[in-house]
């Protein structure tokens, strides 16, 4: 018999500082109406001077590895989906992998914004359908207060920094039934850190012209998010063999709840059955699905047999959508 891949176990971890639209107030030209009505945001969760993204991973992993059972001895592959490793090398999987003690791992990071996690279950269903790998860990994790201007208002009130992760394995009934995966190079200038990479090294004048820091044309972004959401979700839907009505929960990407509520409204799915947590955590790019997913499976919101569609876009451009039948 064919092995199907599923997911055997989630968890998940943020930071205890919280940052509320009131503090933004106080240190720009902003209002907490204003973030409230435009995305939905009220708060988000920052590290303190002492925590890097792969702390964050570790204890999401280590949650994960213990929702489904499992030692650390017992991952075979660590995936790391992150914009903000904790340095350009070693990978930050690499540094999971020592701080878990998962000695038997093969480990890489993955660079798909805030699609990250989509390609990284996608990645690890070709290694266990193919045999060759049993368990791996995906983890998506970022510190995104790491890289945000706090001179630019339309950036710095969108994002925060946590961390999930999922185990996956082979599984008996359900798994991840389709996953359908996209890109556009062309839409490079929408979103993008402009240096310290071998394009424009760090410099003087790299940091006086603040081009360490998160760009966004919002409106470009926007328009693609809408679009791109309902179409990834109708592709990964229908090569599940699907229809809409068999969808039992949606979890998307959440970077505004505008956004969210427009492409539910195009799938024509109710808002009863898309989980929300952007308001207590704004957009933390990869790790904003896996958060959610963890989150909705404690709350009940999904059970065995559900059938979920998980959906994100991000900068690349990047996009990801994926079936999967709740098996845990
Ligand atoms: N506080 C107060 N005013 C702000 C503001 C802030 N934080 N940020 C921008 N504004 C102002 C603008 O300067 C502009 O003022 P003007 O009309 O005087 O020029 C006004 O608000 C409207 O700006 P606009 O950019 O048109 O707002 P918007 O309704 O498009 O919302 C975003 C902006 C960024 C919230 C929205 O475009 C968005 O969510 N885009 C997608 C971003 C995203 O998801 N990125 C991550 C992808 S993974």
């Amino acid at each position: 018999m064919n092995t199907k891949a599923g997911i055997v176990g989630v968890g998940s971890y943020v930071p205890k500082n919280i940052i509320s639209n009131f503090d933004l107030e106080k240190i720009m030209d902003t209002s907490d109406e204003w973030i409230k009505t435009r995305t939905g945001i009220r708060e988000r969760r920052i590290v303190d001077e002492n925590e890097a993204t792969s702390d964050l991973a570790t204890k999401a992993a280590l949650n994960a590895i213990k929702d489904a059972n499992l030692t650390p001895e017992d991952i075979d592959l660590i995936i790391v989906a992150t914009i903000t490793p904790d340095m350009i090398f070693p990978s930050t999987a690499c540094l999971v992998q020592a701080n878990i003690k998962a000695t038997k791992a093969a480990c890489f990071d993955l660079e798909a914004a805030c699609s990250g996690f989509i390609y990284g279950i996608t990645v690890a269903k070709q290694f266990i359908e193919s045999d060759a790998y049993k368990h791996v860990l995906v983890i998506g994790a970022e510190a995104l207060s790491r890289i945000l201007d706090y001179e630019d208002r339309s950036t710095a009130i969108l994002f925060g920094d946590g961390a999930g992760a999922v185990v996956m394995g082979p599984v008996s009934e359900g798994g991840v039934l389709s996953t359908s995966l996209g890109s556009d190079g062309n839409g490079k200038d929408y979103l993008n850190i402009p240096a310290g990479g071998s394009k424009t090294p760090a410099s003087e004048d790299s940091i006086k012209n603040r081009l360490h820091f998160i760009k966004m044309a919002g409106n470009d972004v926007f328009k693609f998010a809408v679009r791109i959401m309902q179409d990834a979700s109708v592709e990964c839907i229908e090569s599940a063999n699907l229809e809409i009505q068999d969808i039992d929960y949606l979890i998307p990407h959440q970077a505004n709840i505008r956004i969210i509520e427009a492409s539910a409204k195009r799938l024509k799915l109710s808002m009863d059955k898309v989980y929300v947590n952007l308001d207590k955590y704004g957009n933390m790019s990869a790790a904003s699905i896996p958060v959610a997913l963890d989150e909705a499976y404690r709350e009940g919101k999904i059970k065995k047999g559900d059938n979920i569609v998980l959906v994100g876009f991000g900068g690349g451009l990047t996009w990801g959508a994926s079936v999967v039948r709740w098996s845990i």
